[in-house]
């Protein structure tokens, strides 16, 4: 799916390299300097639930996994929100985790895992400093992680690999390795080794260190491993002969032929060290975690209409990358989640959305854990504040102190499935249209009018679960049982001049004029060839495509 376009877009030409000047301040830097943001990639089911989870054990978060996913019988999950997500076990909405580990401030944007609700994925890779791509053994790279992978390659962020449930017998470490590099196209380094493949695996070799761990399982993993530090001889006496004859074929394999760790080329996006271990039975996550404090970069460079923007500036500024209403069913609030860009935030700061040059008032800032809150006095770059009730913030909003600049836009996407939606009850008529225009802000549909149905508009989304996503919120939310019927379009464009609309809709098959909330005209057809005749009979048409930017600064 290429359906990413302009990410770069917003950033003029020729200020890609120029800093953004200001007064810089050496308490934000120090701050800078302790953070990690990063999300968890990974096709569903390939463990990113679990590794999650594993690492809040780790960092001494919880003591007992088990808390923030259960097993399949009892999932009590406490980093999905949603009742549906539970219902279906998948998860929805993004979660942002915030913790601190051995001095450092850690903040993980959790996303979903699941096809269908991958551009809120991608907009928060737009909040992340890096990436950790979590590989099934057995499988491989499989469609959802390329989809990822690439949204991370184009915005350059960089991505750890963890190869997850070595446990199980899975694909010869080697050949996975060369899978990375063949269908990724980057370089993949070793970082450890596994020492023992599917039930005989036993540890992991670390190959900086030169040290091979060997672990000791515990009931369903649910605390911390009993770890032993041992040479490699030492470790592989513990085990099968043909074991220890195959990993010492492969290191001196690895060692001989294999590329060094090149730091640059990883913060580049263009390798990326792998880790080989198993969420499950937490064999491997401690020294993940370790590493990845070590590598993951801190903060850096935004880029900006005015060029680039350091983090350590004395002046706050952030972008909203996700807006979710009703997040406590008891509050029936909007969270407009913030992504801190440099400086630090203050609540009672002089603060201005640069869109509009109006001043933002906050009304309520937040940290999360999950579902429970801690009010925020002030974040730093890399930090996630939720802030409450902002009713005028969209996604790809830029809030800063002093004068407004606009970080780049967001990634945006081409919808491939259409459907009317009907109000059966008319007595329910506003909640119906004030939760579809909520479910259209947060970016879960997008949302037309046509001038003969006024009454029943047309969503449109990526993928077909969006649909079942808004009939299930605007009854959960507003009370509201929404009709929705497949629509047979699958491609569409925006009318970007006015043009003669009426005369448009007769001059190729199946081509229906529609209007979005602000009123400018898209037209609908069931395919892209459609699109191209119509462009083809009517030049004078400014037709753009779907995926220019709707959440630019202007828009
Ligand atoms: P996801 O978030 O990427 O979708 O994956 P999730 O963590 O939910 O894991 C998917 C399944 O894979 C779960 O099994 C989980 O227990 C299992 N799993 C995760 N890591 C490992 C591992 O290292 N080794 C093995 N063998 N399995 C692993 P499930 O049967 O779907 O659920 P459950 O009943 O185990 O919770």
């Amino acid at each position: 799916m290429e359906r990413t376009n302009h990410i770069s877009g917003d950033v003029p030409r020729g200020l890609a390299d120029v800093v953004v000047p200001g007064p810089q301040d050496a308490a934000v830097r120090e701050e800078v300097s302790r953070r990690r943001t990063f999300a968890i990639i990974s096709h569903p089911d390939a463990g990113k639930t679990t590794l999650t989870e594993k690492l809040l054990l780790y960092a001494g978060q919880i003591d007992v996994a088990g808390t923030v996913r259960g097993r399949k019988t009892q999932r009590a999950v406490a980093s999905d929100w949603m009742e549906l997500e539970r219902e279906r076990g998948i998860s929805i909405s993004s979660t942002a985790l915030s913790f601190s580990y051995r001095g450092h401030v850690v903040n993980l944007l959790d996303t979903p895992g699941h096809q269908d609700f991958s551009e809120d994925t991608y907009r928060t890779l737009a909040a992340a400093d890096s990436a950790v791509m979590v590989i099934d053994a057995a499988k491989g790279i499989e469609t959802q992680t390329k989809k990822l992978f690439r949204v991370c390659a184009i915005r350059g962020i960089p991505i750890l690999t963890f190869i997850n449930k070595m446990d199980r017998l899975g694909r010869d470490p080697m050949s996975l390795l060369s899978e990375v590099e063949q269908i990724l196209g980057i370089d993949a380094i070793p970082m450890n080794w596994p020492l023992g493949l599917g039930e005989e695996f036993r540890g992991v070799y670390d190959r900086g260190r030169q040290m091979a761990l060997l672990f000791r399982p515990t009931e369903h993993g649910s605390v911390q491993v009993p770890m032993e530090e041992l040479d490699l001889t030492a470790a592989l006496d513990g085990g099968s002969a043909v074991t220890a004859q195959r990993v010492r074929q492969e290191l001196e394999l690895l060692d001989g032929a294999g590329v060094p760790f090149d730091r640059d080329r990883f913060l580049a996006g263009r390798m990326t060290p792998v880790f080989f271990g198993s969420a499950m039975t937490n064999f491997g996550v401690g020294l993940f975690l370790d590493s990845f404090l070590e590598l993951a970069p801190p903060p850096g460079l935004r880029r900006s209409d005015q060029g680039l923007v350091p983090p350590d500036r004395q002046w706050f500024a952030g972008q909203v990358f996700k807006i979710q209403a009703n997040l406590n069913p008891r509050h029936r609030d909007r969270v407009a989640f913030v992504r801190v860009c440099c400086g630090r935030f203050d609540p009672e700061a002089d603060l201005t959305l640069a869109r509009t040059g109006t001043k933002v008032r906050i009304k309520g800032s937040h940290r999360l854990f999950a579902r429970e809150r801690e009010a925020m006095e002030e974040a730093y770059p890399g930090d996630i504040i939720g802030l409450a009730n902002t009713g005028g913030l969209r996604l790809g909003d830029t809030i800063c102190e002093g004068p407004p600049f606009h970080f780049e836009a967001l990634p945006q996407f081409s919808p491939e499935c259409f459907a009317t939606a009907r109000c059966p009850d008319t007595k329910r008529r506003k909640q119906f249209t004030d939760g579809l225009e909520q479910l259209a802000n947060e970016g879960v549909v997008q949302v037309f009018s046509t001038r003969e149905a006024v009454r029943e508009p047309i969503l449109a989304a990526v993928g077909e679960l969006q649909f079942d996503v808004v009939k299930f919120r605007l009854e959960s939310e507003y009370g509201v049982r929404a009709e929705i019927t497949p629509l047979p379009f699958r491609a569409g464009a925006w009318v970007a001049a006015s043009a003669d609309l009426v005369a448009v809709e007769g001059l190729a098959r199946n081509i229906k004029v529609a209007f979005d909330h602000l009123g400018r005209a898209v037209v609908l057809a069931e395919d892209a060839f459609s699109i191209r005749y119509l462009q083809k009979k009517e030049p004078s048409l400014d037709l753009r495509p779907f995926t220019d930017n709707l959440f630019a600064p202007t828009a």
